[in-house]
């Protein structure tokens, strides 16, 4: 108790210091309550380097973007998974893997996400493709002619939420034997959402066994990928092969903790792609020449491709024609510079004199927490022009894309880090983007879309500020119908 009472007092070259009035909890409430703000009023207040107490953790947040390269590049002083390996199996409920219990565990998983890129994004992408039109086909599109005519009514989280999740499981896990689509996916679905809203409470290492439900219905997800059952399926990504043949050499893991890998990978391949999806259509939806122009690169590339399309057939993407829509992926980065807030965390190994720019550098304590928090940056008015208008051509120039940002004259070497970055970065952002890209390809082809009448705009709910992408505080209803062609 006592360590936890005494309080720590700024020393000679240390950034400001902000402990707030709560012992051991410092500031948390205030920055859990919105994150963005709370950091830009410090920073008014205090500079754009300063040190707070948030829940027993002493985090010193870089505001200044063009100090994040000096940030990122530091190696041997600045830890970025000692974060990682201690609260996801917390979160996820499998034992530390770092320990001597699991030798070579961790680095033969860090390996694993590199067959989430390269020749793998390919076979990857193209699964992708399939069960999102199989999804699409018996879900949305009708499987005969004349089905489904006539404008039908929605909520657009849920129905993003249905889709990509469904279509992202089927191809990461593969599908039963005998069937395009497992049974039971709906209800997965629910009890995955109803955990996501514990997901910041884990996080924070609250306890799950005060968490109510939580601890059941996270027993249910775990449950569903024990070794037994996956045995079954077929069409599994090399991905989670690879990862299933390599928990097998290892028989201190027990079968619970394999399904328990397999679900903290679902929950990493769907958490932030399923909103991130939701956020491109809302914005596409919600403005409608933004939708045109895009809708007619999509055309142009079935085009060029020779590929004649037509509302009652199927479709396809390749990997390479996905490549070819600039103000697609515009219009989607657009979107996740509004709606993505993760922080970017890196642990002091020992105390050091953090250098921040040429002529500047801070103290430093061990186990202090470094922090980037992009969302500051994603919404700086200087480096982008009304920030919190959806610009879907942000990202683009001359027809190509736009990679120069600048602040106070100077270019920025990070400007956009929804997959955060360094070492850490999100092995998944290739997929993720294909995967948003497929998605919108399909709805912007197969239908004509609308906002229903009489709704707010969509506001971002802040409860997971800190950890990734938004959700939405509230559903948004929308109608759609078949397009004519
Ligand atoms: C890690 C963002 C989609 C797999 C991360 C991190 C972020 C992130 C911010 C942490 C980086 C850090 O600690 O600095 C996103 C966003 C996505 C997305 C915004 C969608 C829009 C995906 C997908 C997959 C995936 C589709 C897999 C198919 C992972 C994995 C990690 C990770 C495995 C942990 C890597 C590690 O432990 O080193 N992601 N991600 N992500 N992501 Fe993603």
């Amino acid at each position: 108790l006592l360590c936890v009472l005494r309080r720590r007092n700024r020393r000679d070259g240390e950034p400001p210091l902000i402990k707030g009035w709560i012992p051991y909890i410092g500031k948390a409430l205030e920055f859990r309550k919105d994150a963005h703000q709370f950091l830009e009023e410090h920073k008014k207040k205090y500079g754009d380097v300063f040190t707070v107490q948030i829940a027993g953790k002493y985090m010193t947040f870089i505001m200044d973007p063009l100090m994040y390269p000096n940030i990122i590049k530091q190696g041997r002083q600045l830890d970025f998974h000692e974060f990682s390996n201690t609260v996801a199996p917390f979160t996820f409920g499998y034992p530390i893997i770092t320990s001597s219990e699991f030798p070579g565990l961790k680095e033969a998983i860090n390996r694993s996400f590199q067959l989430l890129q390269g020749e793998n994004l390919t076979a990857l992408t193209e699964s992708m493709m399939g069960n999102l039109m199989v999804v699409f086909r018996q879900d949305h599109l009708g499987t005969r002619p004349g089905e489904n005519e006539g404008w039908r009514s929605g909520s657009m989280f849920n129905f993003c939420y249905s889709v990509m999740f469904e279509a992202t499981f089927l191809t990461m896990y593969g599908r039963p034997q005998s069937a395009h689509r497992h049974s039971g996916m709906g209800m997965l679905k629910e009890d995955f959402l109803r955990f996501d809203t514990m997901f910041p409470l884990l996080i924070a290492q609250i306890p799950i066994w005060l968490l109510g439900q939580t601890i059941t219905i996270r027993q249910r997800l775990i449950e569903f990928f024990l070794p037994h059952q996956m045995s079954y399926w077929s069409h599994t990504s090399q991905f989670i092969r690879t990862r299933a043949e390599l928990f097998e050499q290892y028989d201190t893991l027990r079968d619970g903790d394999k399904a328990a890998h397999h679900f903290a990978i679902l929950w990493a391949s769907v958490g932030n792609t399923a909103p991130a999806t939701f956020w491109a259509m809302y914005h596409l939806v919600s403005h409608p020449e933004a939708l045109e122009v895009v809708r007619q690169e999509i055309q142009n590339v079935l085009i060029l491709g020779g590929d004649n399309f037509r509302s009652d057939t199927d479709v396809t993407f390749s990997r390479d024609q996905l490549d070819k829509l600039p103000y697609l992926e515009s219009a989607i980065n657009e979107s996740l510079r509004l709606s993505s807030a993760s922080t970017n965390i890196r642990v002091a190994q020992e105390d050091f004199s953090l250098r921040l720019h040429a002529e500047g550098s801070v103290a430093v304590r061990k186990g202090d927490i470094i922090a980037l928090y992009p969302q500051s940056m994603h919404l700086d008015p200087e480096i982008y022009e009304e920030p919190q208008t959806f610009r879907f051509d942000r990202f683009m120039q001359d027809g190509k894309e736009k990679t120069d940002f600048y602040k106070g004259g100077q270019r920025l070497r990070y400007y956009l880090m929804p997959f955060g970055s360094g070492s850490t970065m999100c092995p998944g952002r290739y997929f993720a983007i294909n995967e948003i890209k497929q998605f919108l390809c399909l709805l912007l082809l197969y239908f004509d879309l609308e906002l229903e009448e009489g709704q707010t705009r969509a506001t971002v709910d802040n409860s997971r500020a800190g950890l990734g992408v938004l959700l939405p505080a509230t559903d948004i209803r929308f109608r759609y119908r078949l397009r004519n062609v």
